[in-house]
């Protein structure tokens, strides 16, 4: 069996004061599910903050990206060993924000993911086809290109991936922050194509990996989308940025069956 994860992108939002609001009420609606896995990746400026009022707490904190480099004159990048310092347990990896702002490639976001796995870090890689490419009918296409380039990473590599259980986010490009989340089924789909893939390169791994849906996740579709079988969680944005809609989301995957109420 599969834990569930939910994940929240703050993406570039928050300030100090209000951090500590909603860190402080998650910790305290949280702490008792332990049927989950939770985690926020906030921007870099606030990780200090975050390890000092998540530690000890059943809520990980996390970056949204990580440098490709590994130190060095790379002016505003942040690296690997420098999450480390902060005990960051994951870092989001080739988002679709990233991907279209700074062209990241998937050979580039696979160079992170490597920076992310040998420094011990739980990378979340982000896929997801965008709203062109899906009426396009070629999402599998894309998704799989962006799937490959995991399973083609070098084995050590691949191997520490799987010891610090690499998470894949499938992010509908065309879903994010658009109030338009992907039908169970469309997610269900895909997510079970990702699946396939990674067992094509190693199948214990593939039963075991964490597959998150992301976009456009709120407390009214979590529940369709969480019962589907290959949905392991959730990347959520805008819906991660209130203790309420999070918890509410946080406790449907602790516990699916609230569904049924
Ligand atoms: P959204 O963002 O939940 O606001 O759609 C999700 C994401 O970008 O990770």
């Amino acid at each position: 069996m599969r834990r569930n994860l939910v994940v929240g992108n703050w993406k570039m939002n928050g300030s100090i004061a209000n951090n500590a609001v909603v860190i402080n009420q998650l910790k305290s609606r949280l702490h008792h599910l332990d049927a989950a896995d939770f985690a926020v990746c906030l921007p870099y400026v606030y990780l200090f903050q975050a390890q000092h009022l998540l530690t000890g707490s059943n809520i990980a904190w996390g970056t949204q990206n990580i440098s490709q480099f590994e130190s060095g004159a790379y002016t505003s990048s942040i690296s690997a060993a420098m999450l480390q310092d902060f005990k960051c347990k994951y870092a989001i990896i080739g988002h679709s924000e990233r991907r279209t702002i700074s062209h990241e490639s998937n050979a580039k976001a696979a160079i992170r993911v490597t920076r992310a796995v040998n420094a011990g870090i739980t990378p979340i890689y982000c896929v997801g086809e965008t709203l062109r490419e899906h009426e396009s009918g070629i999402a599998k296409m894309i998704v799989e290109k962006q799937v490959l380039a995991i399973c083609n990473l070098d084995r050590t590599t691949f191997e520490r991936a799987k010891k610090v259980d690499l998470v894949i986010a499938y992010e509908p490009v065309w879903a994010i922050g658009t109030g338009r989340a992907a039908t169970p089924q469309e997610a269900q789909e895909m997510h079970h194509l990702i699946r396939a893939l990674i067992a094509l390169k190693d199948e214990a791994f593939a039963s075991k990996i964490r597959i998150i849906y992301g976009g456009s996740l709120t407390p009214q579709n979590v529940c369709s989308l969480l019962t589907m079988p290959d949905i392991d969680g959730s990347l959520v944005g805008r819906s991660a940025l209130t203790a309420d809609d999070f918890s509410k989301i946080c406790e449907i995957a602790n516990d699916t069956s609230l569904c049924l109420i």
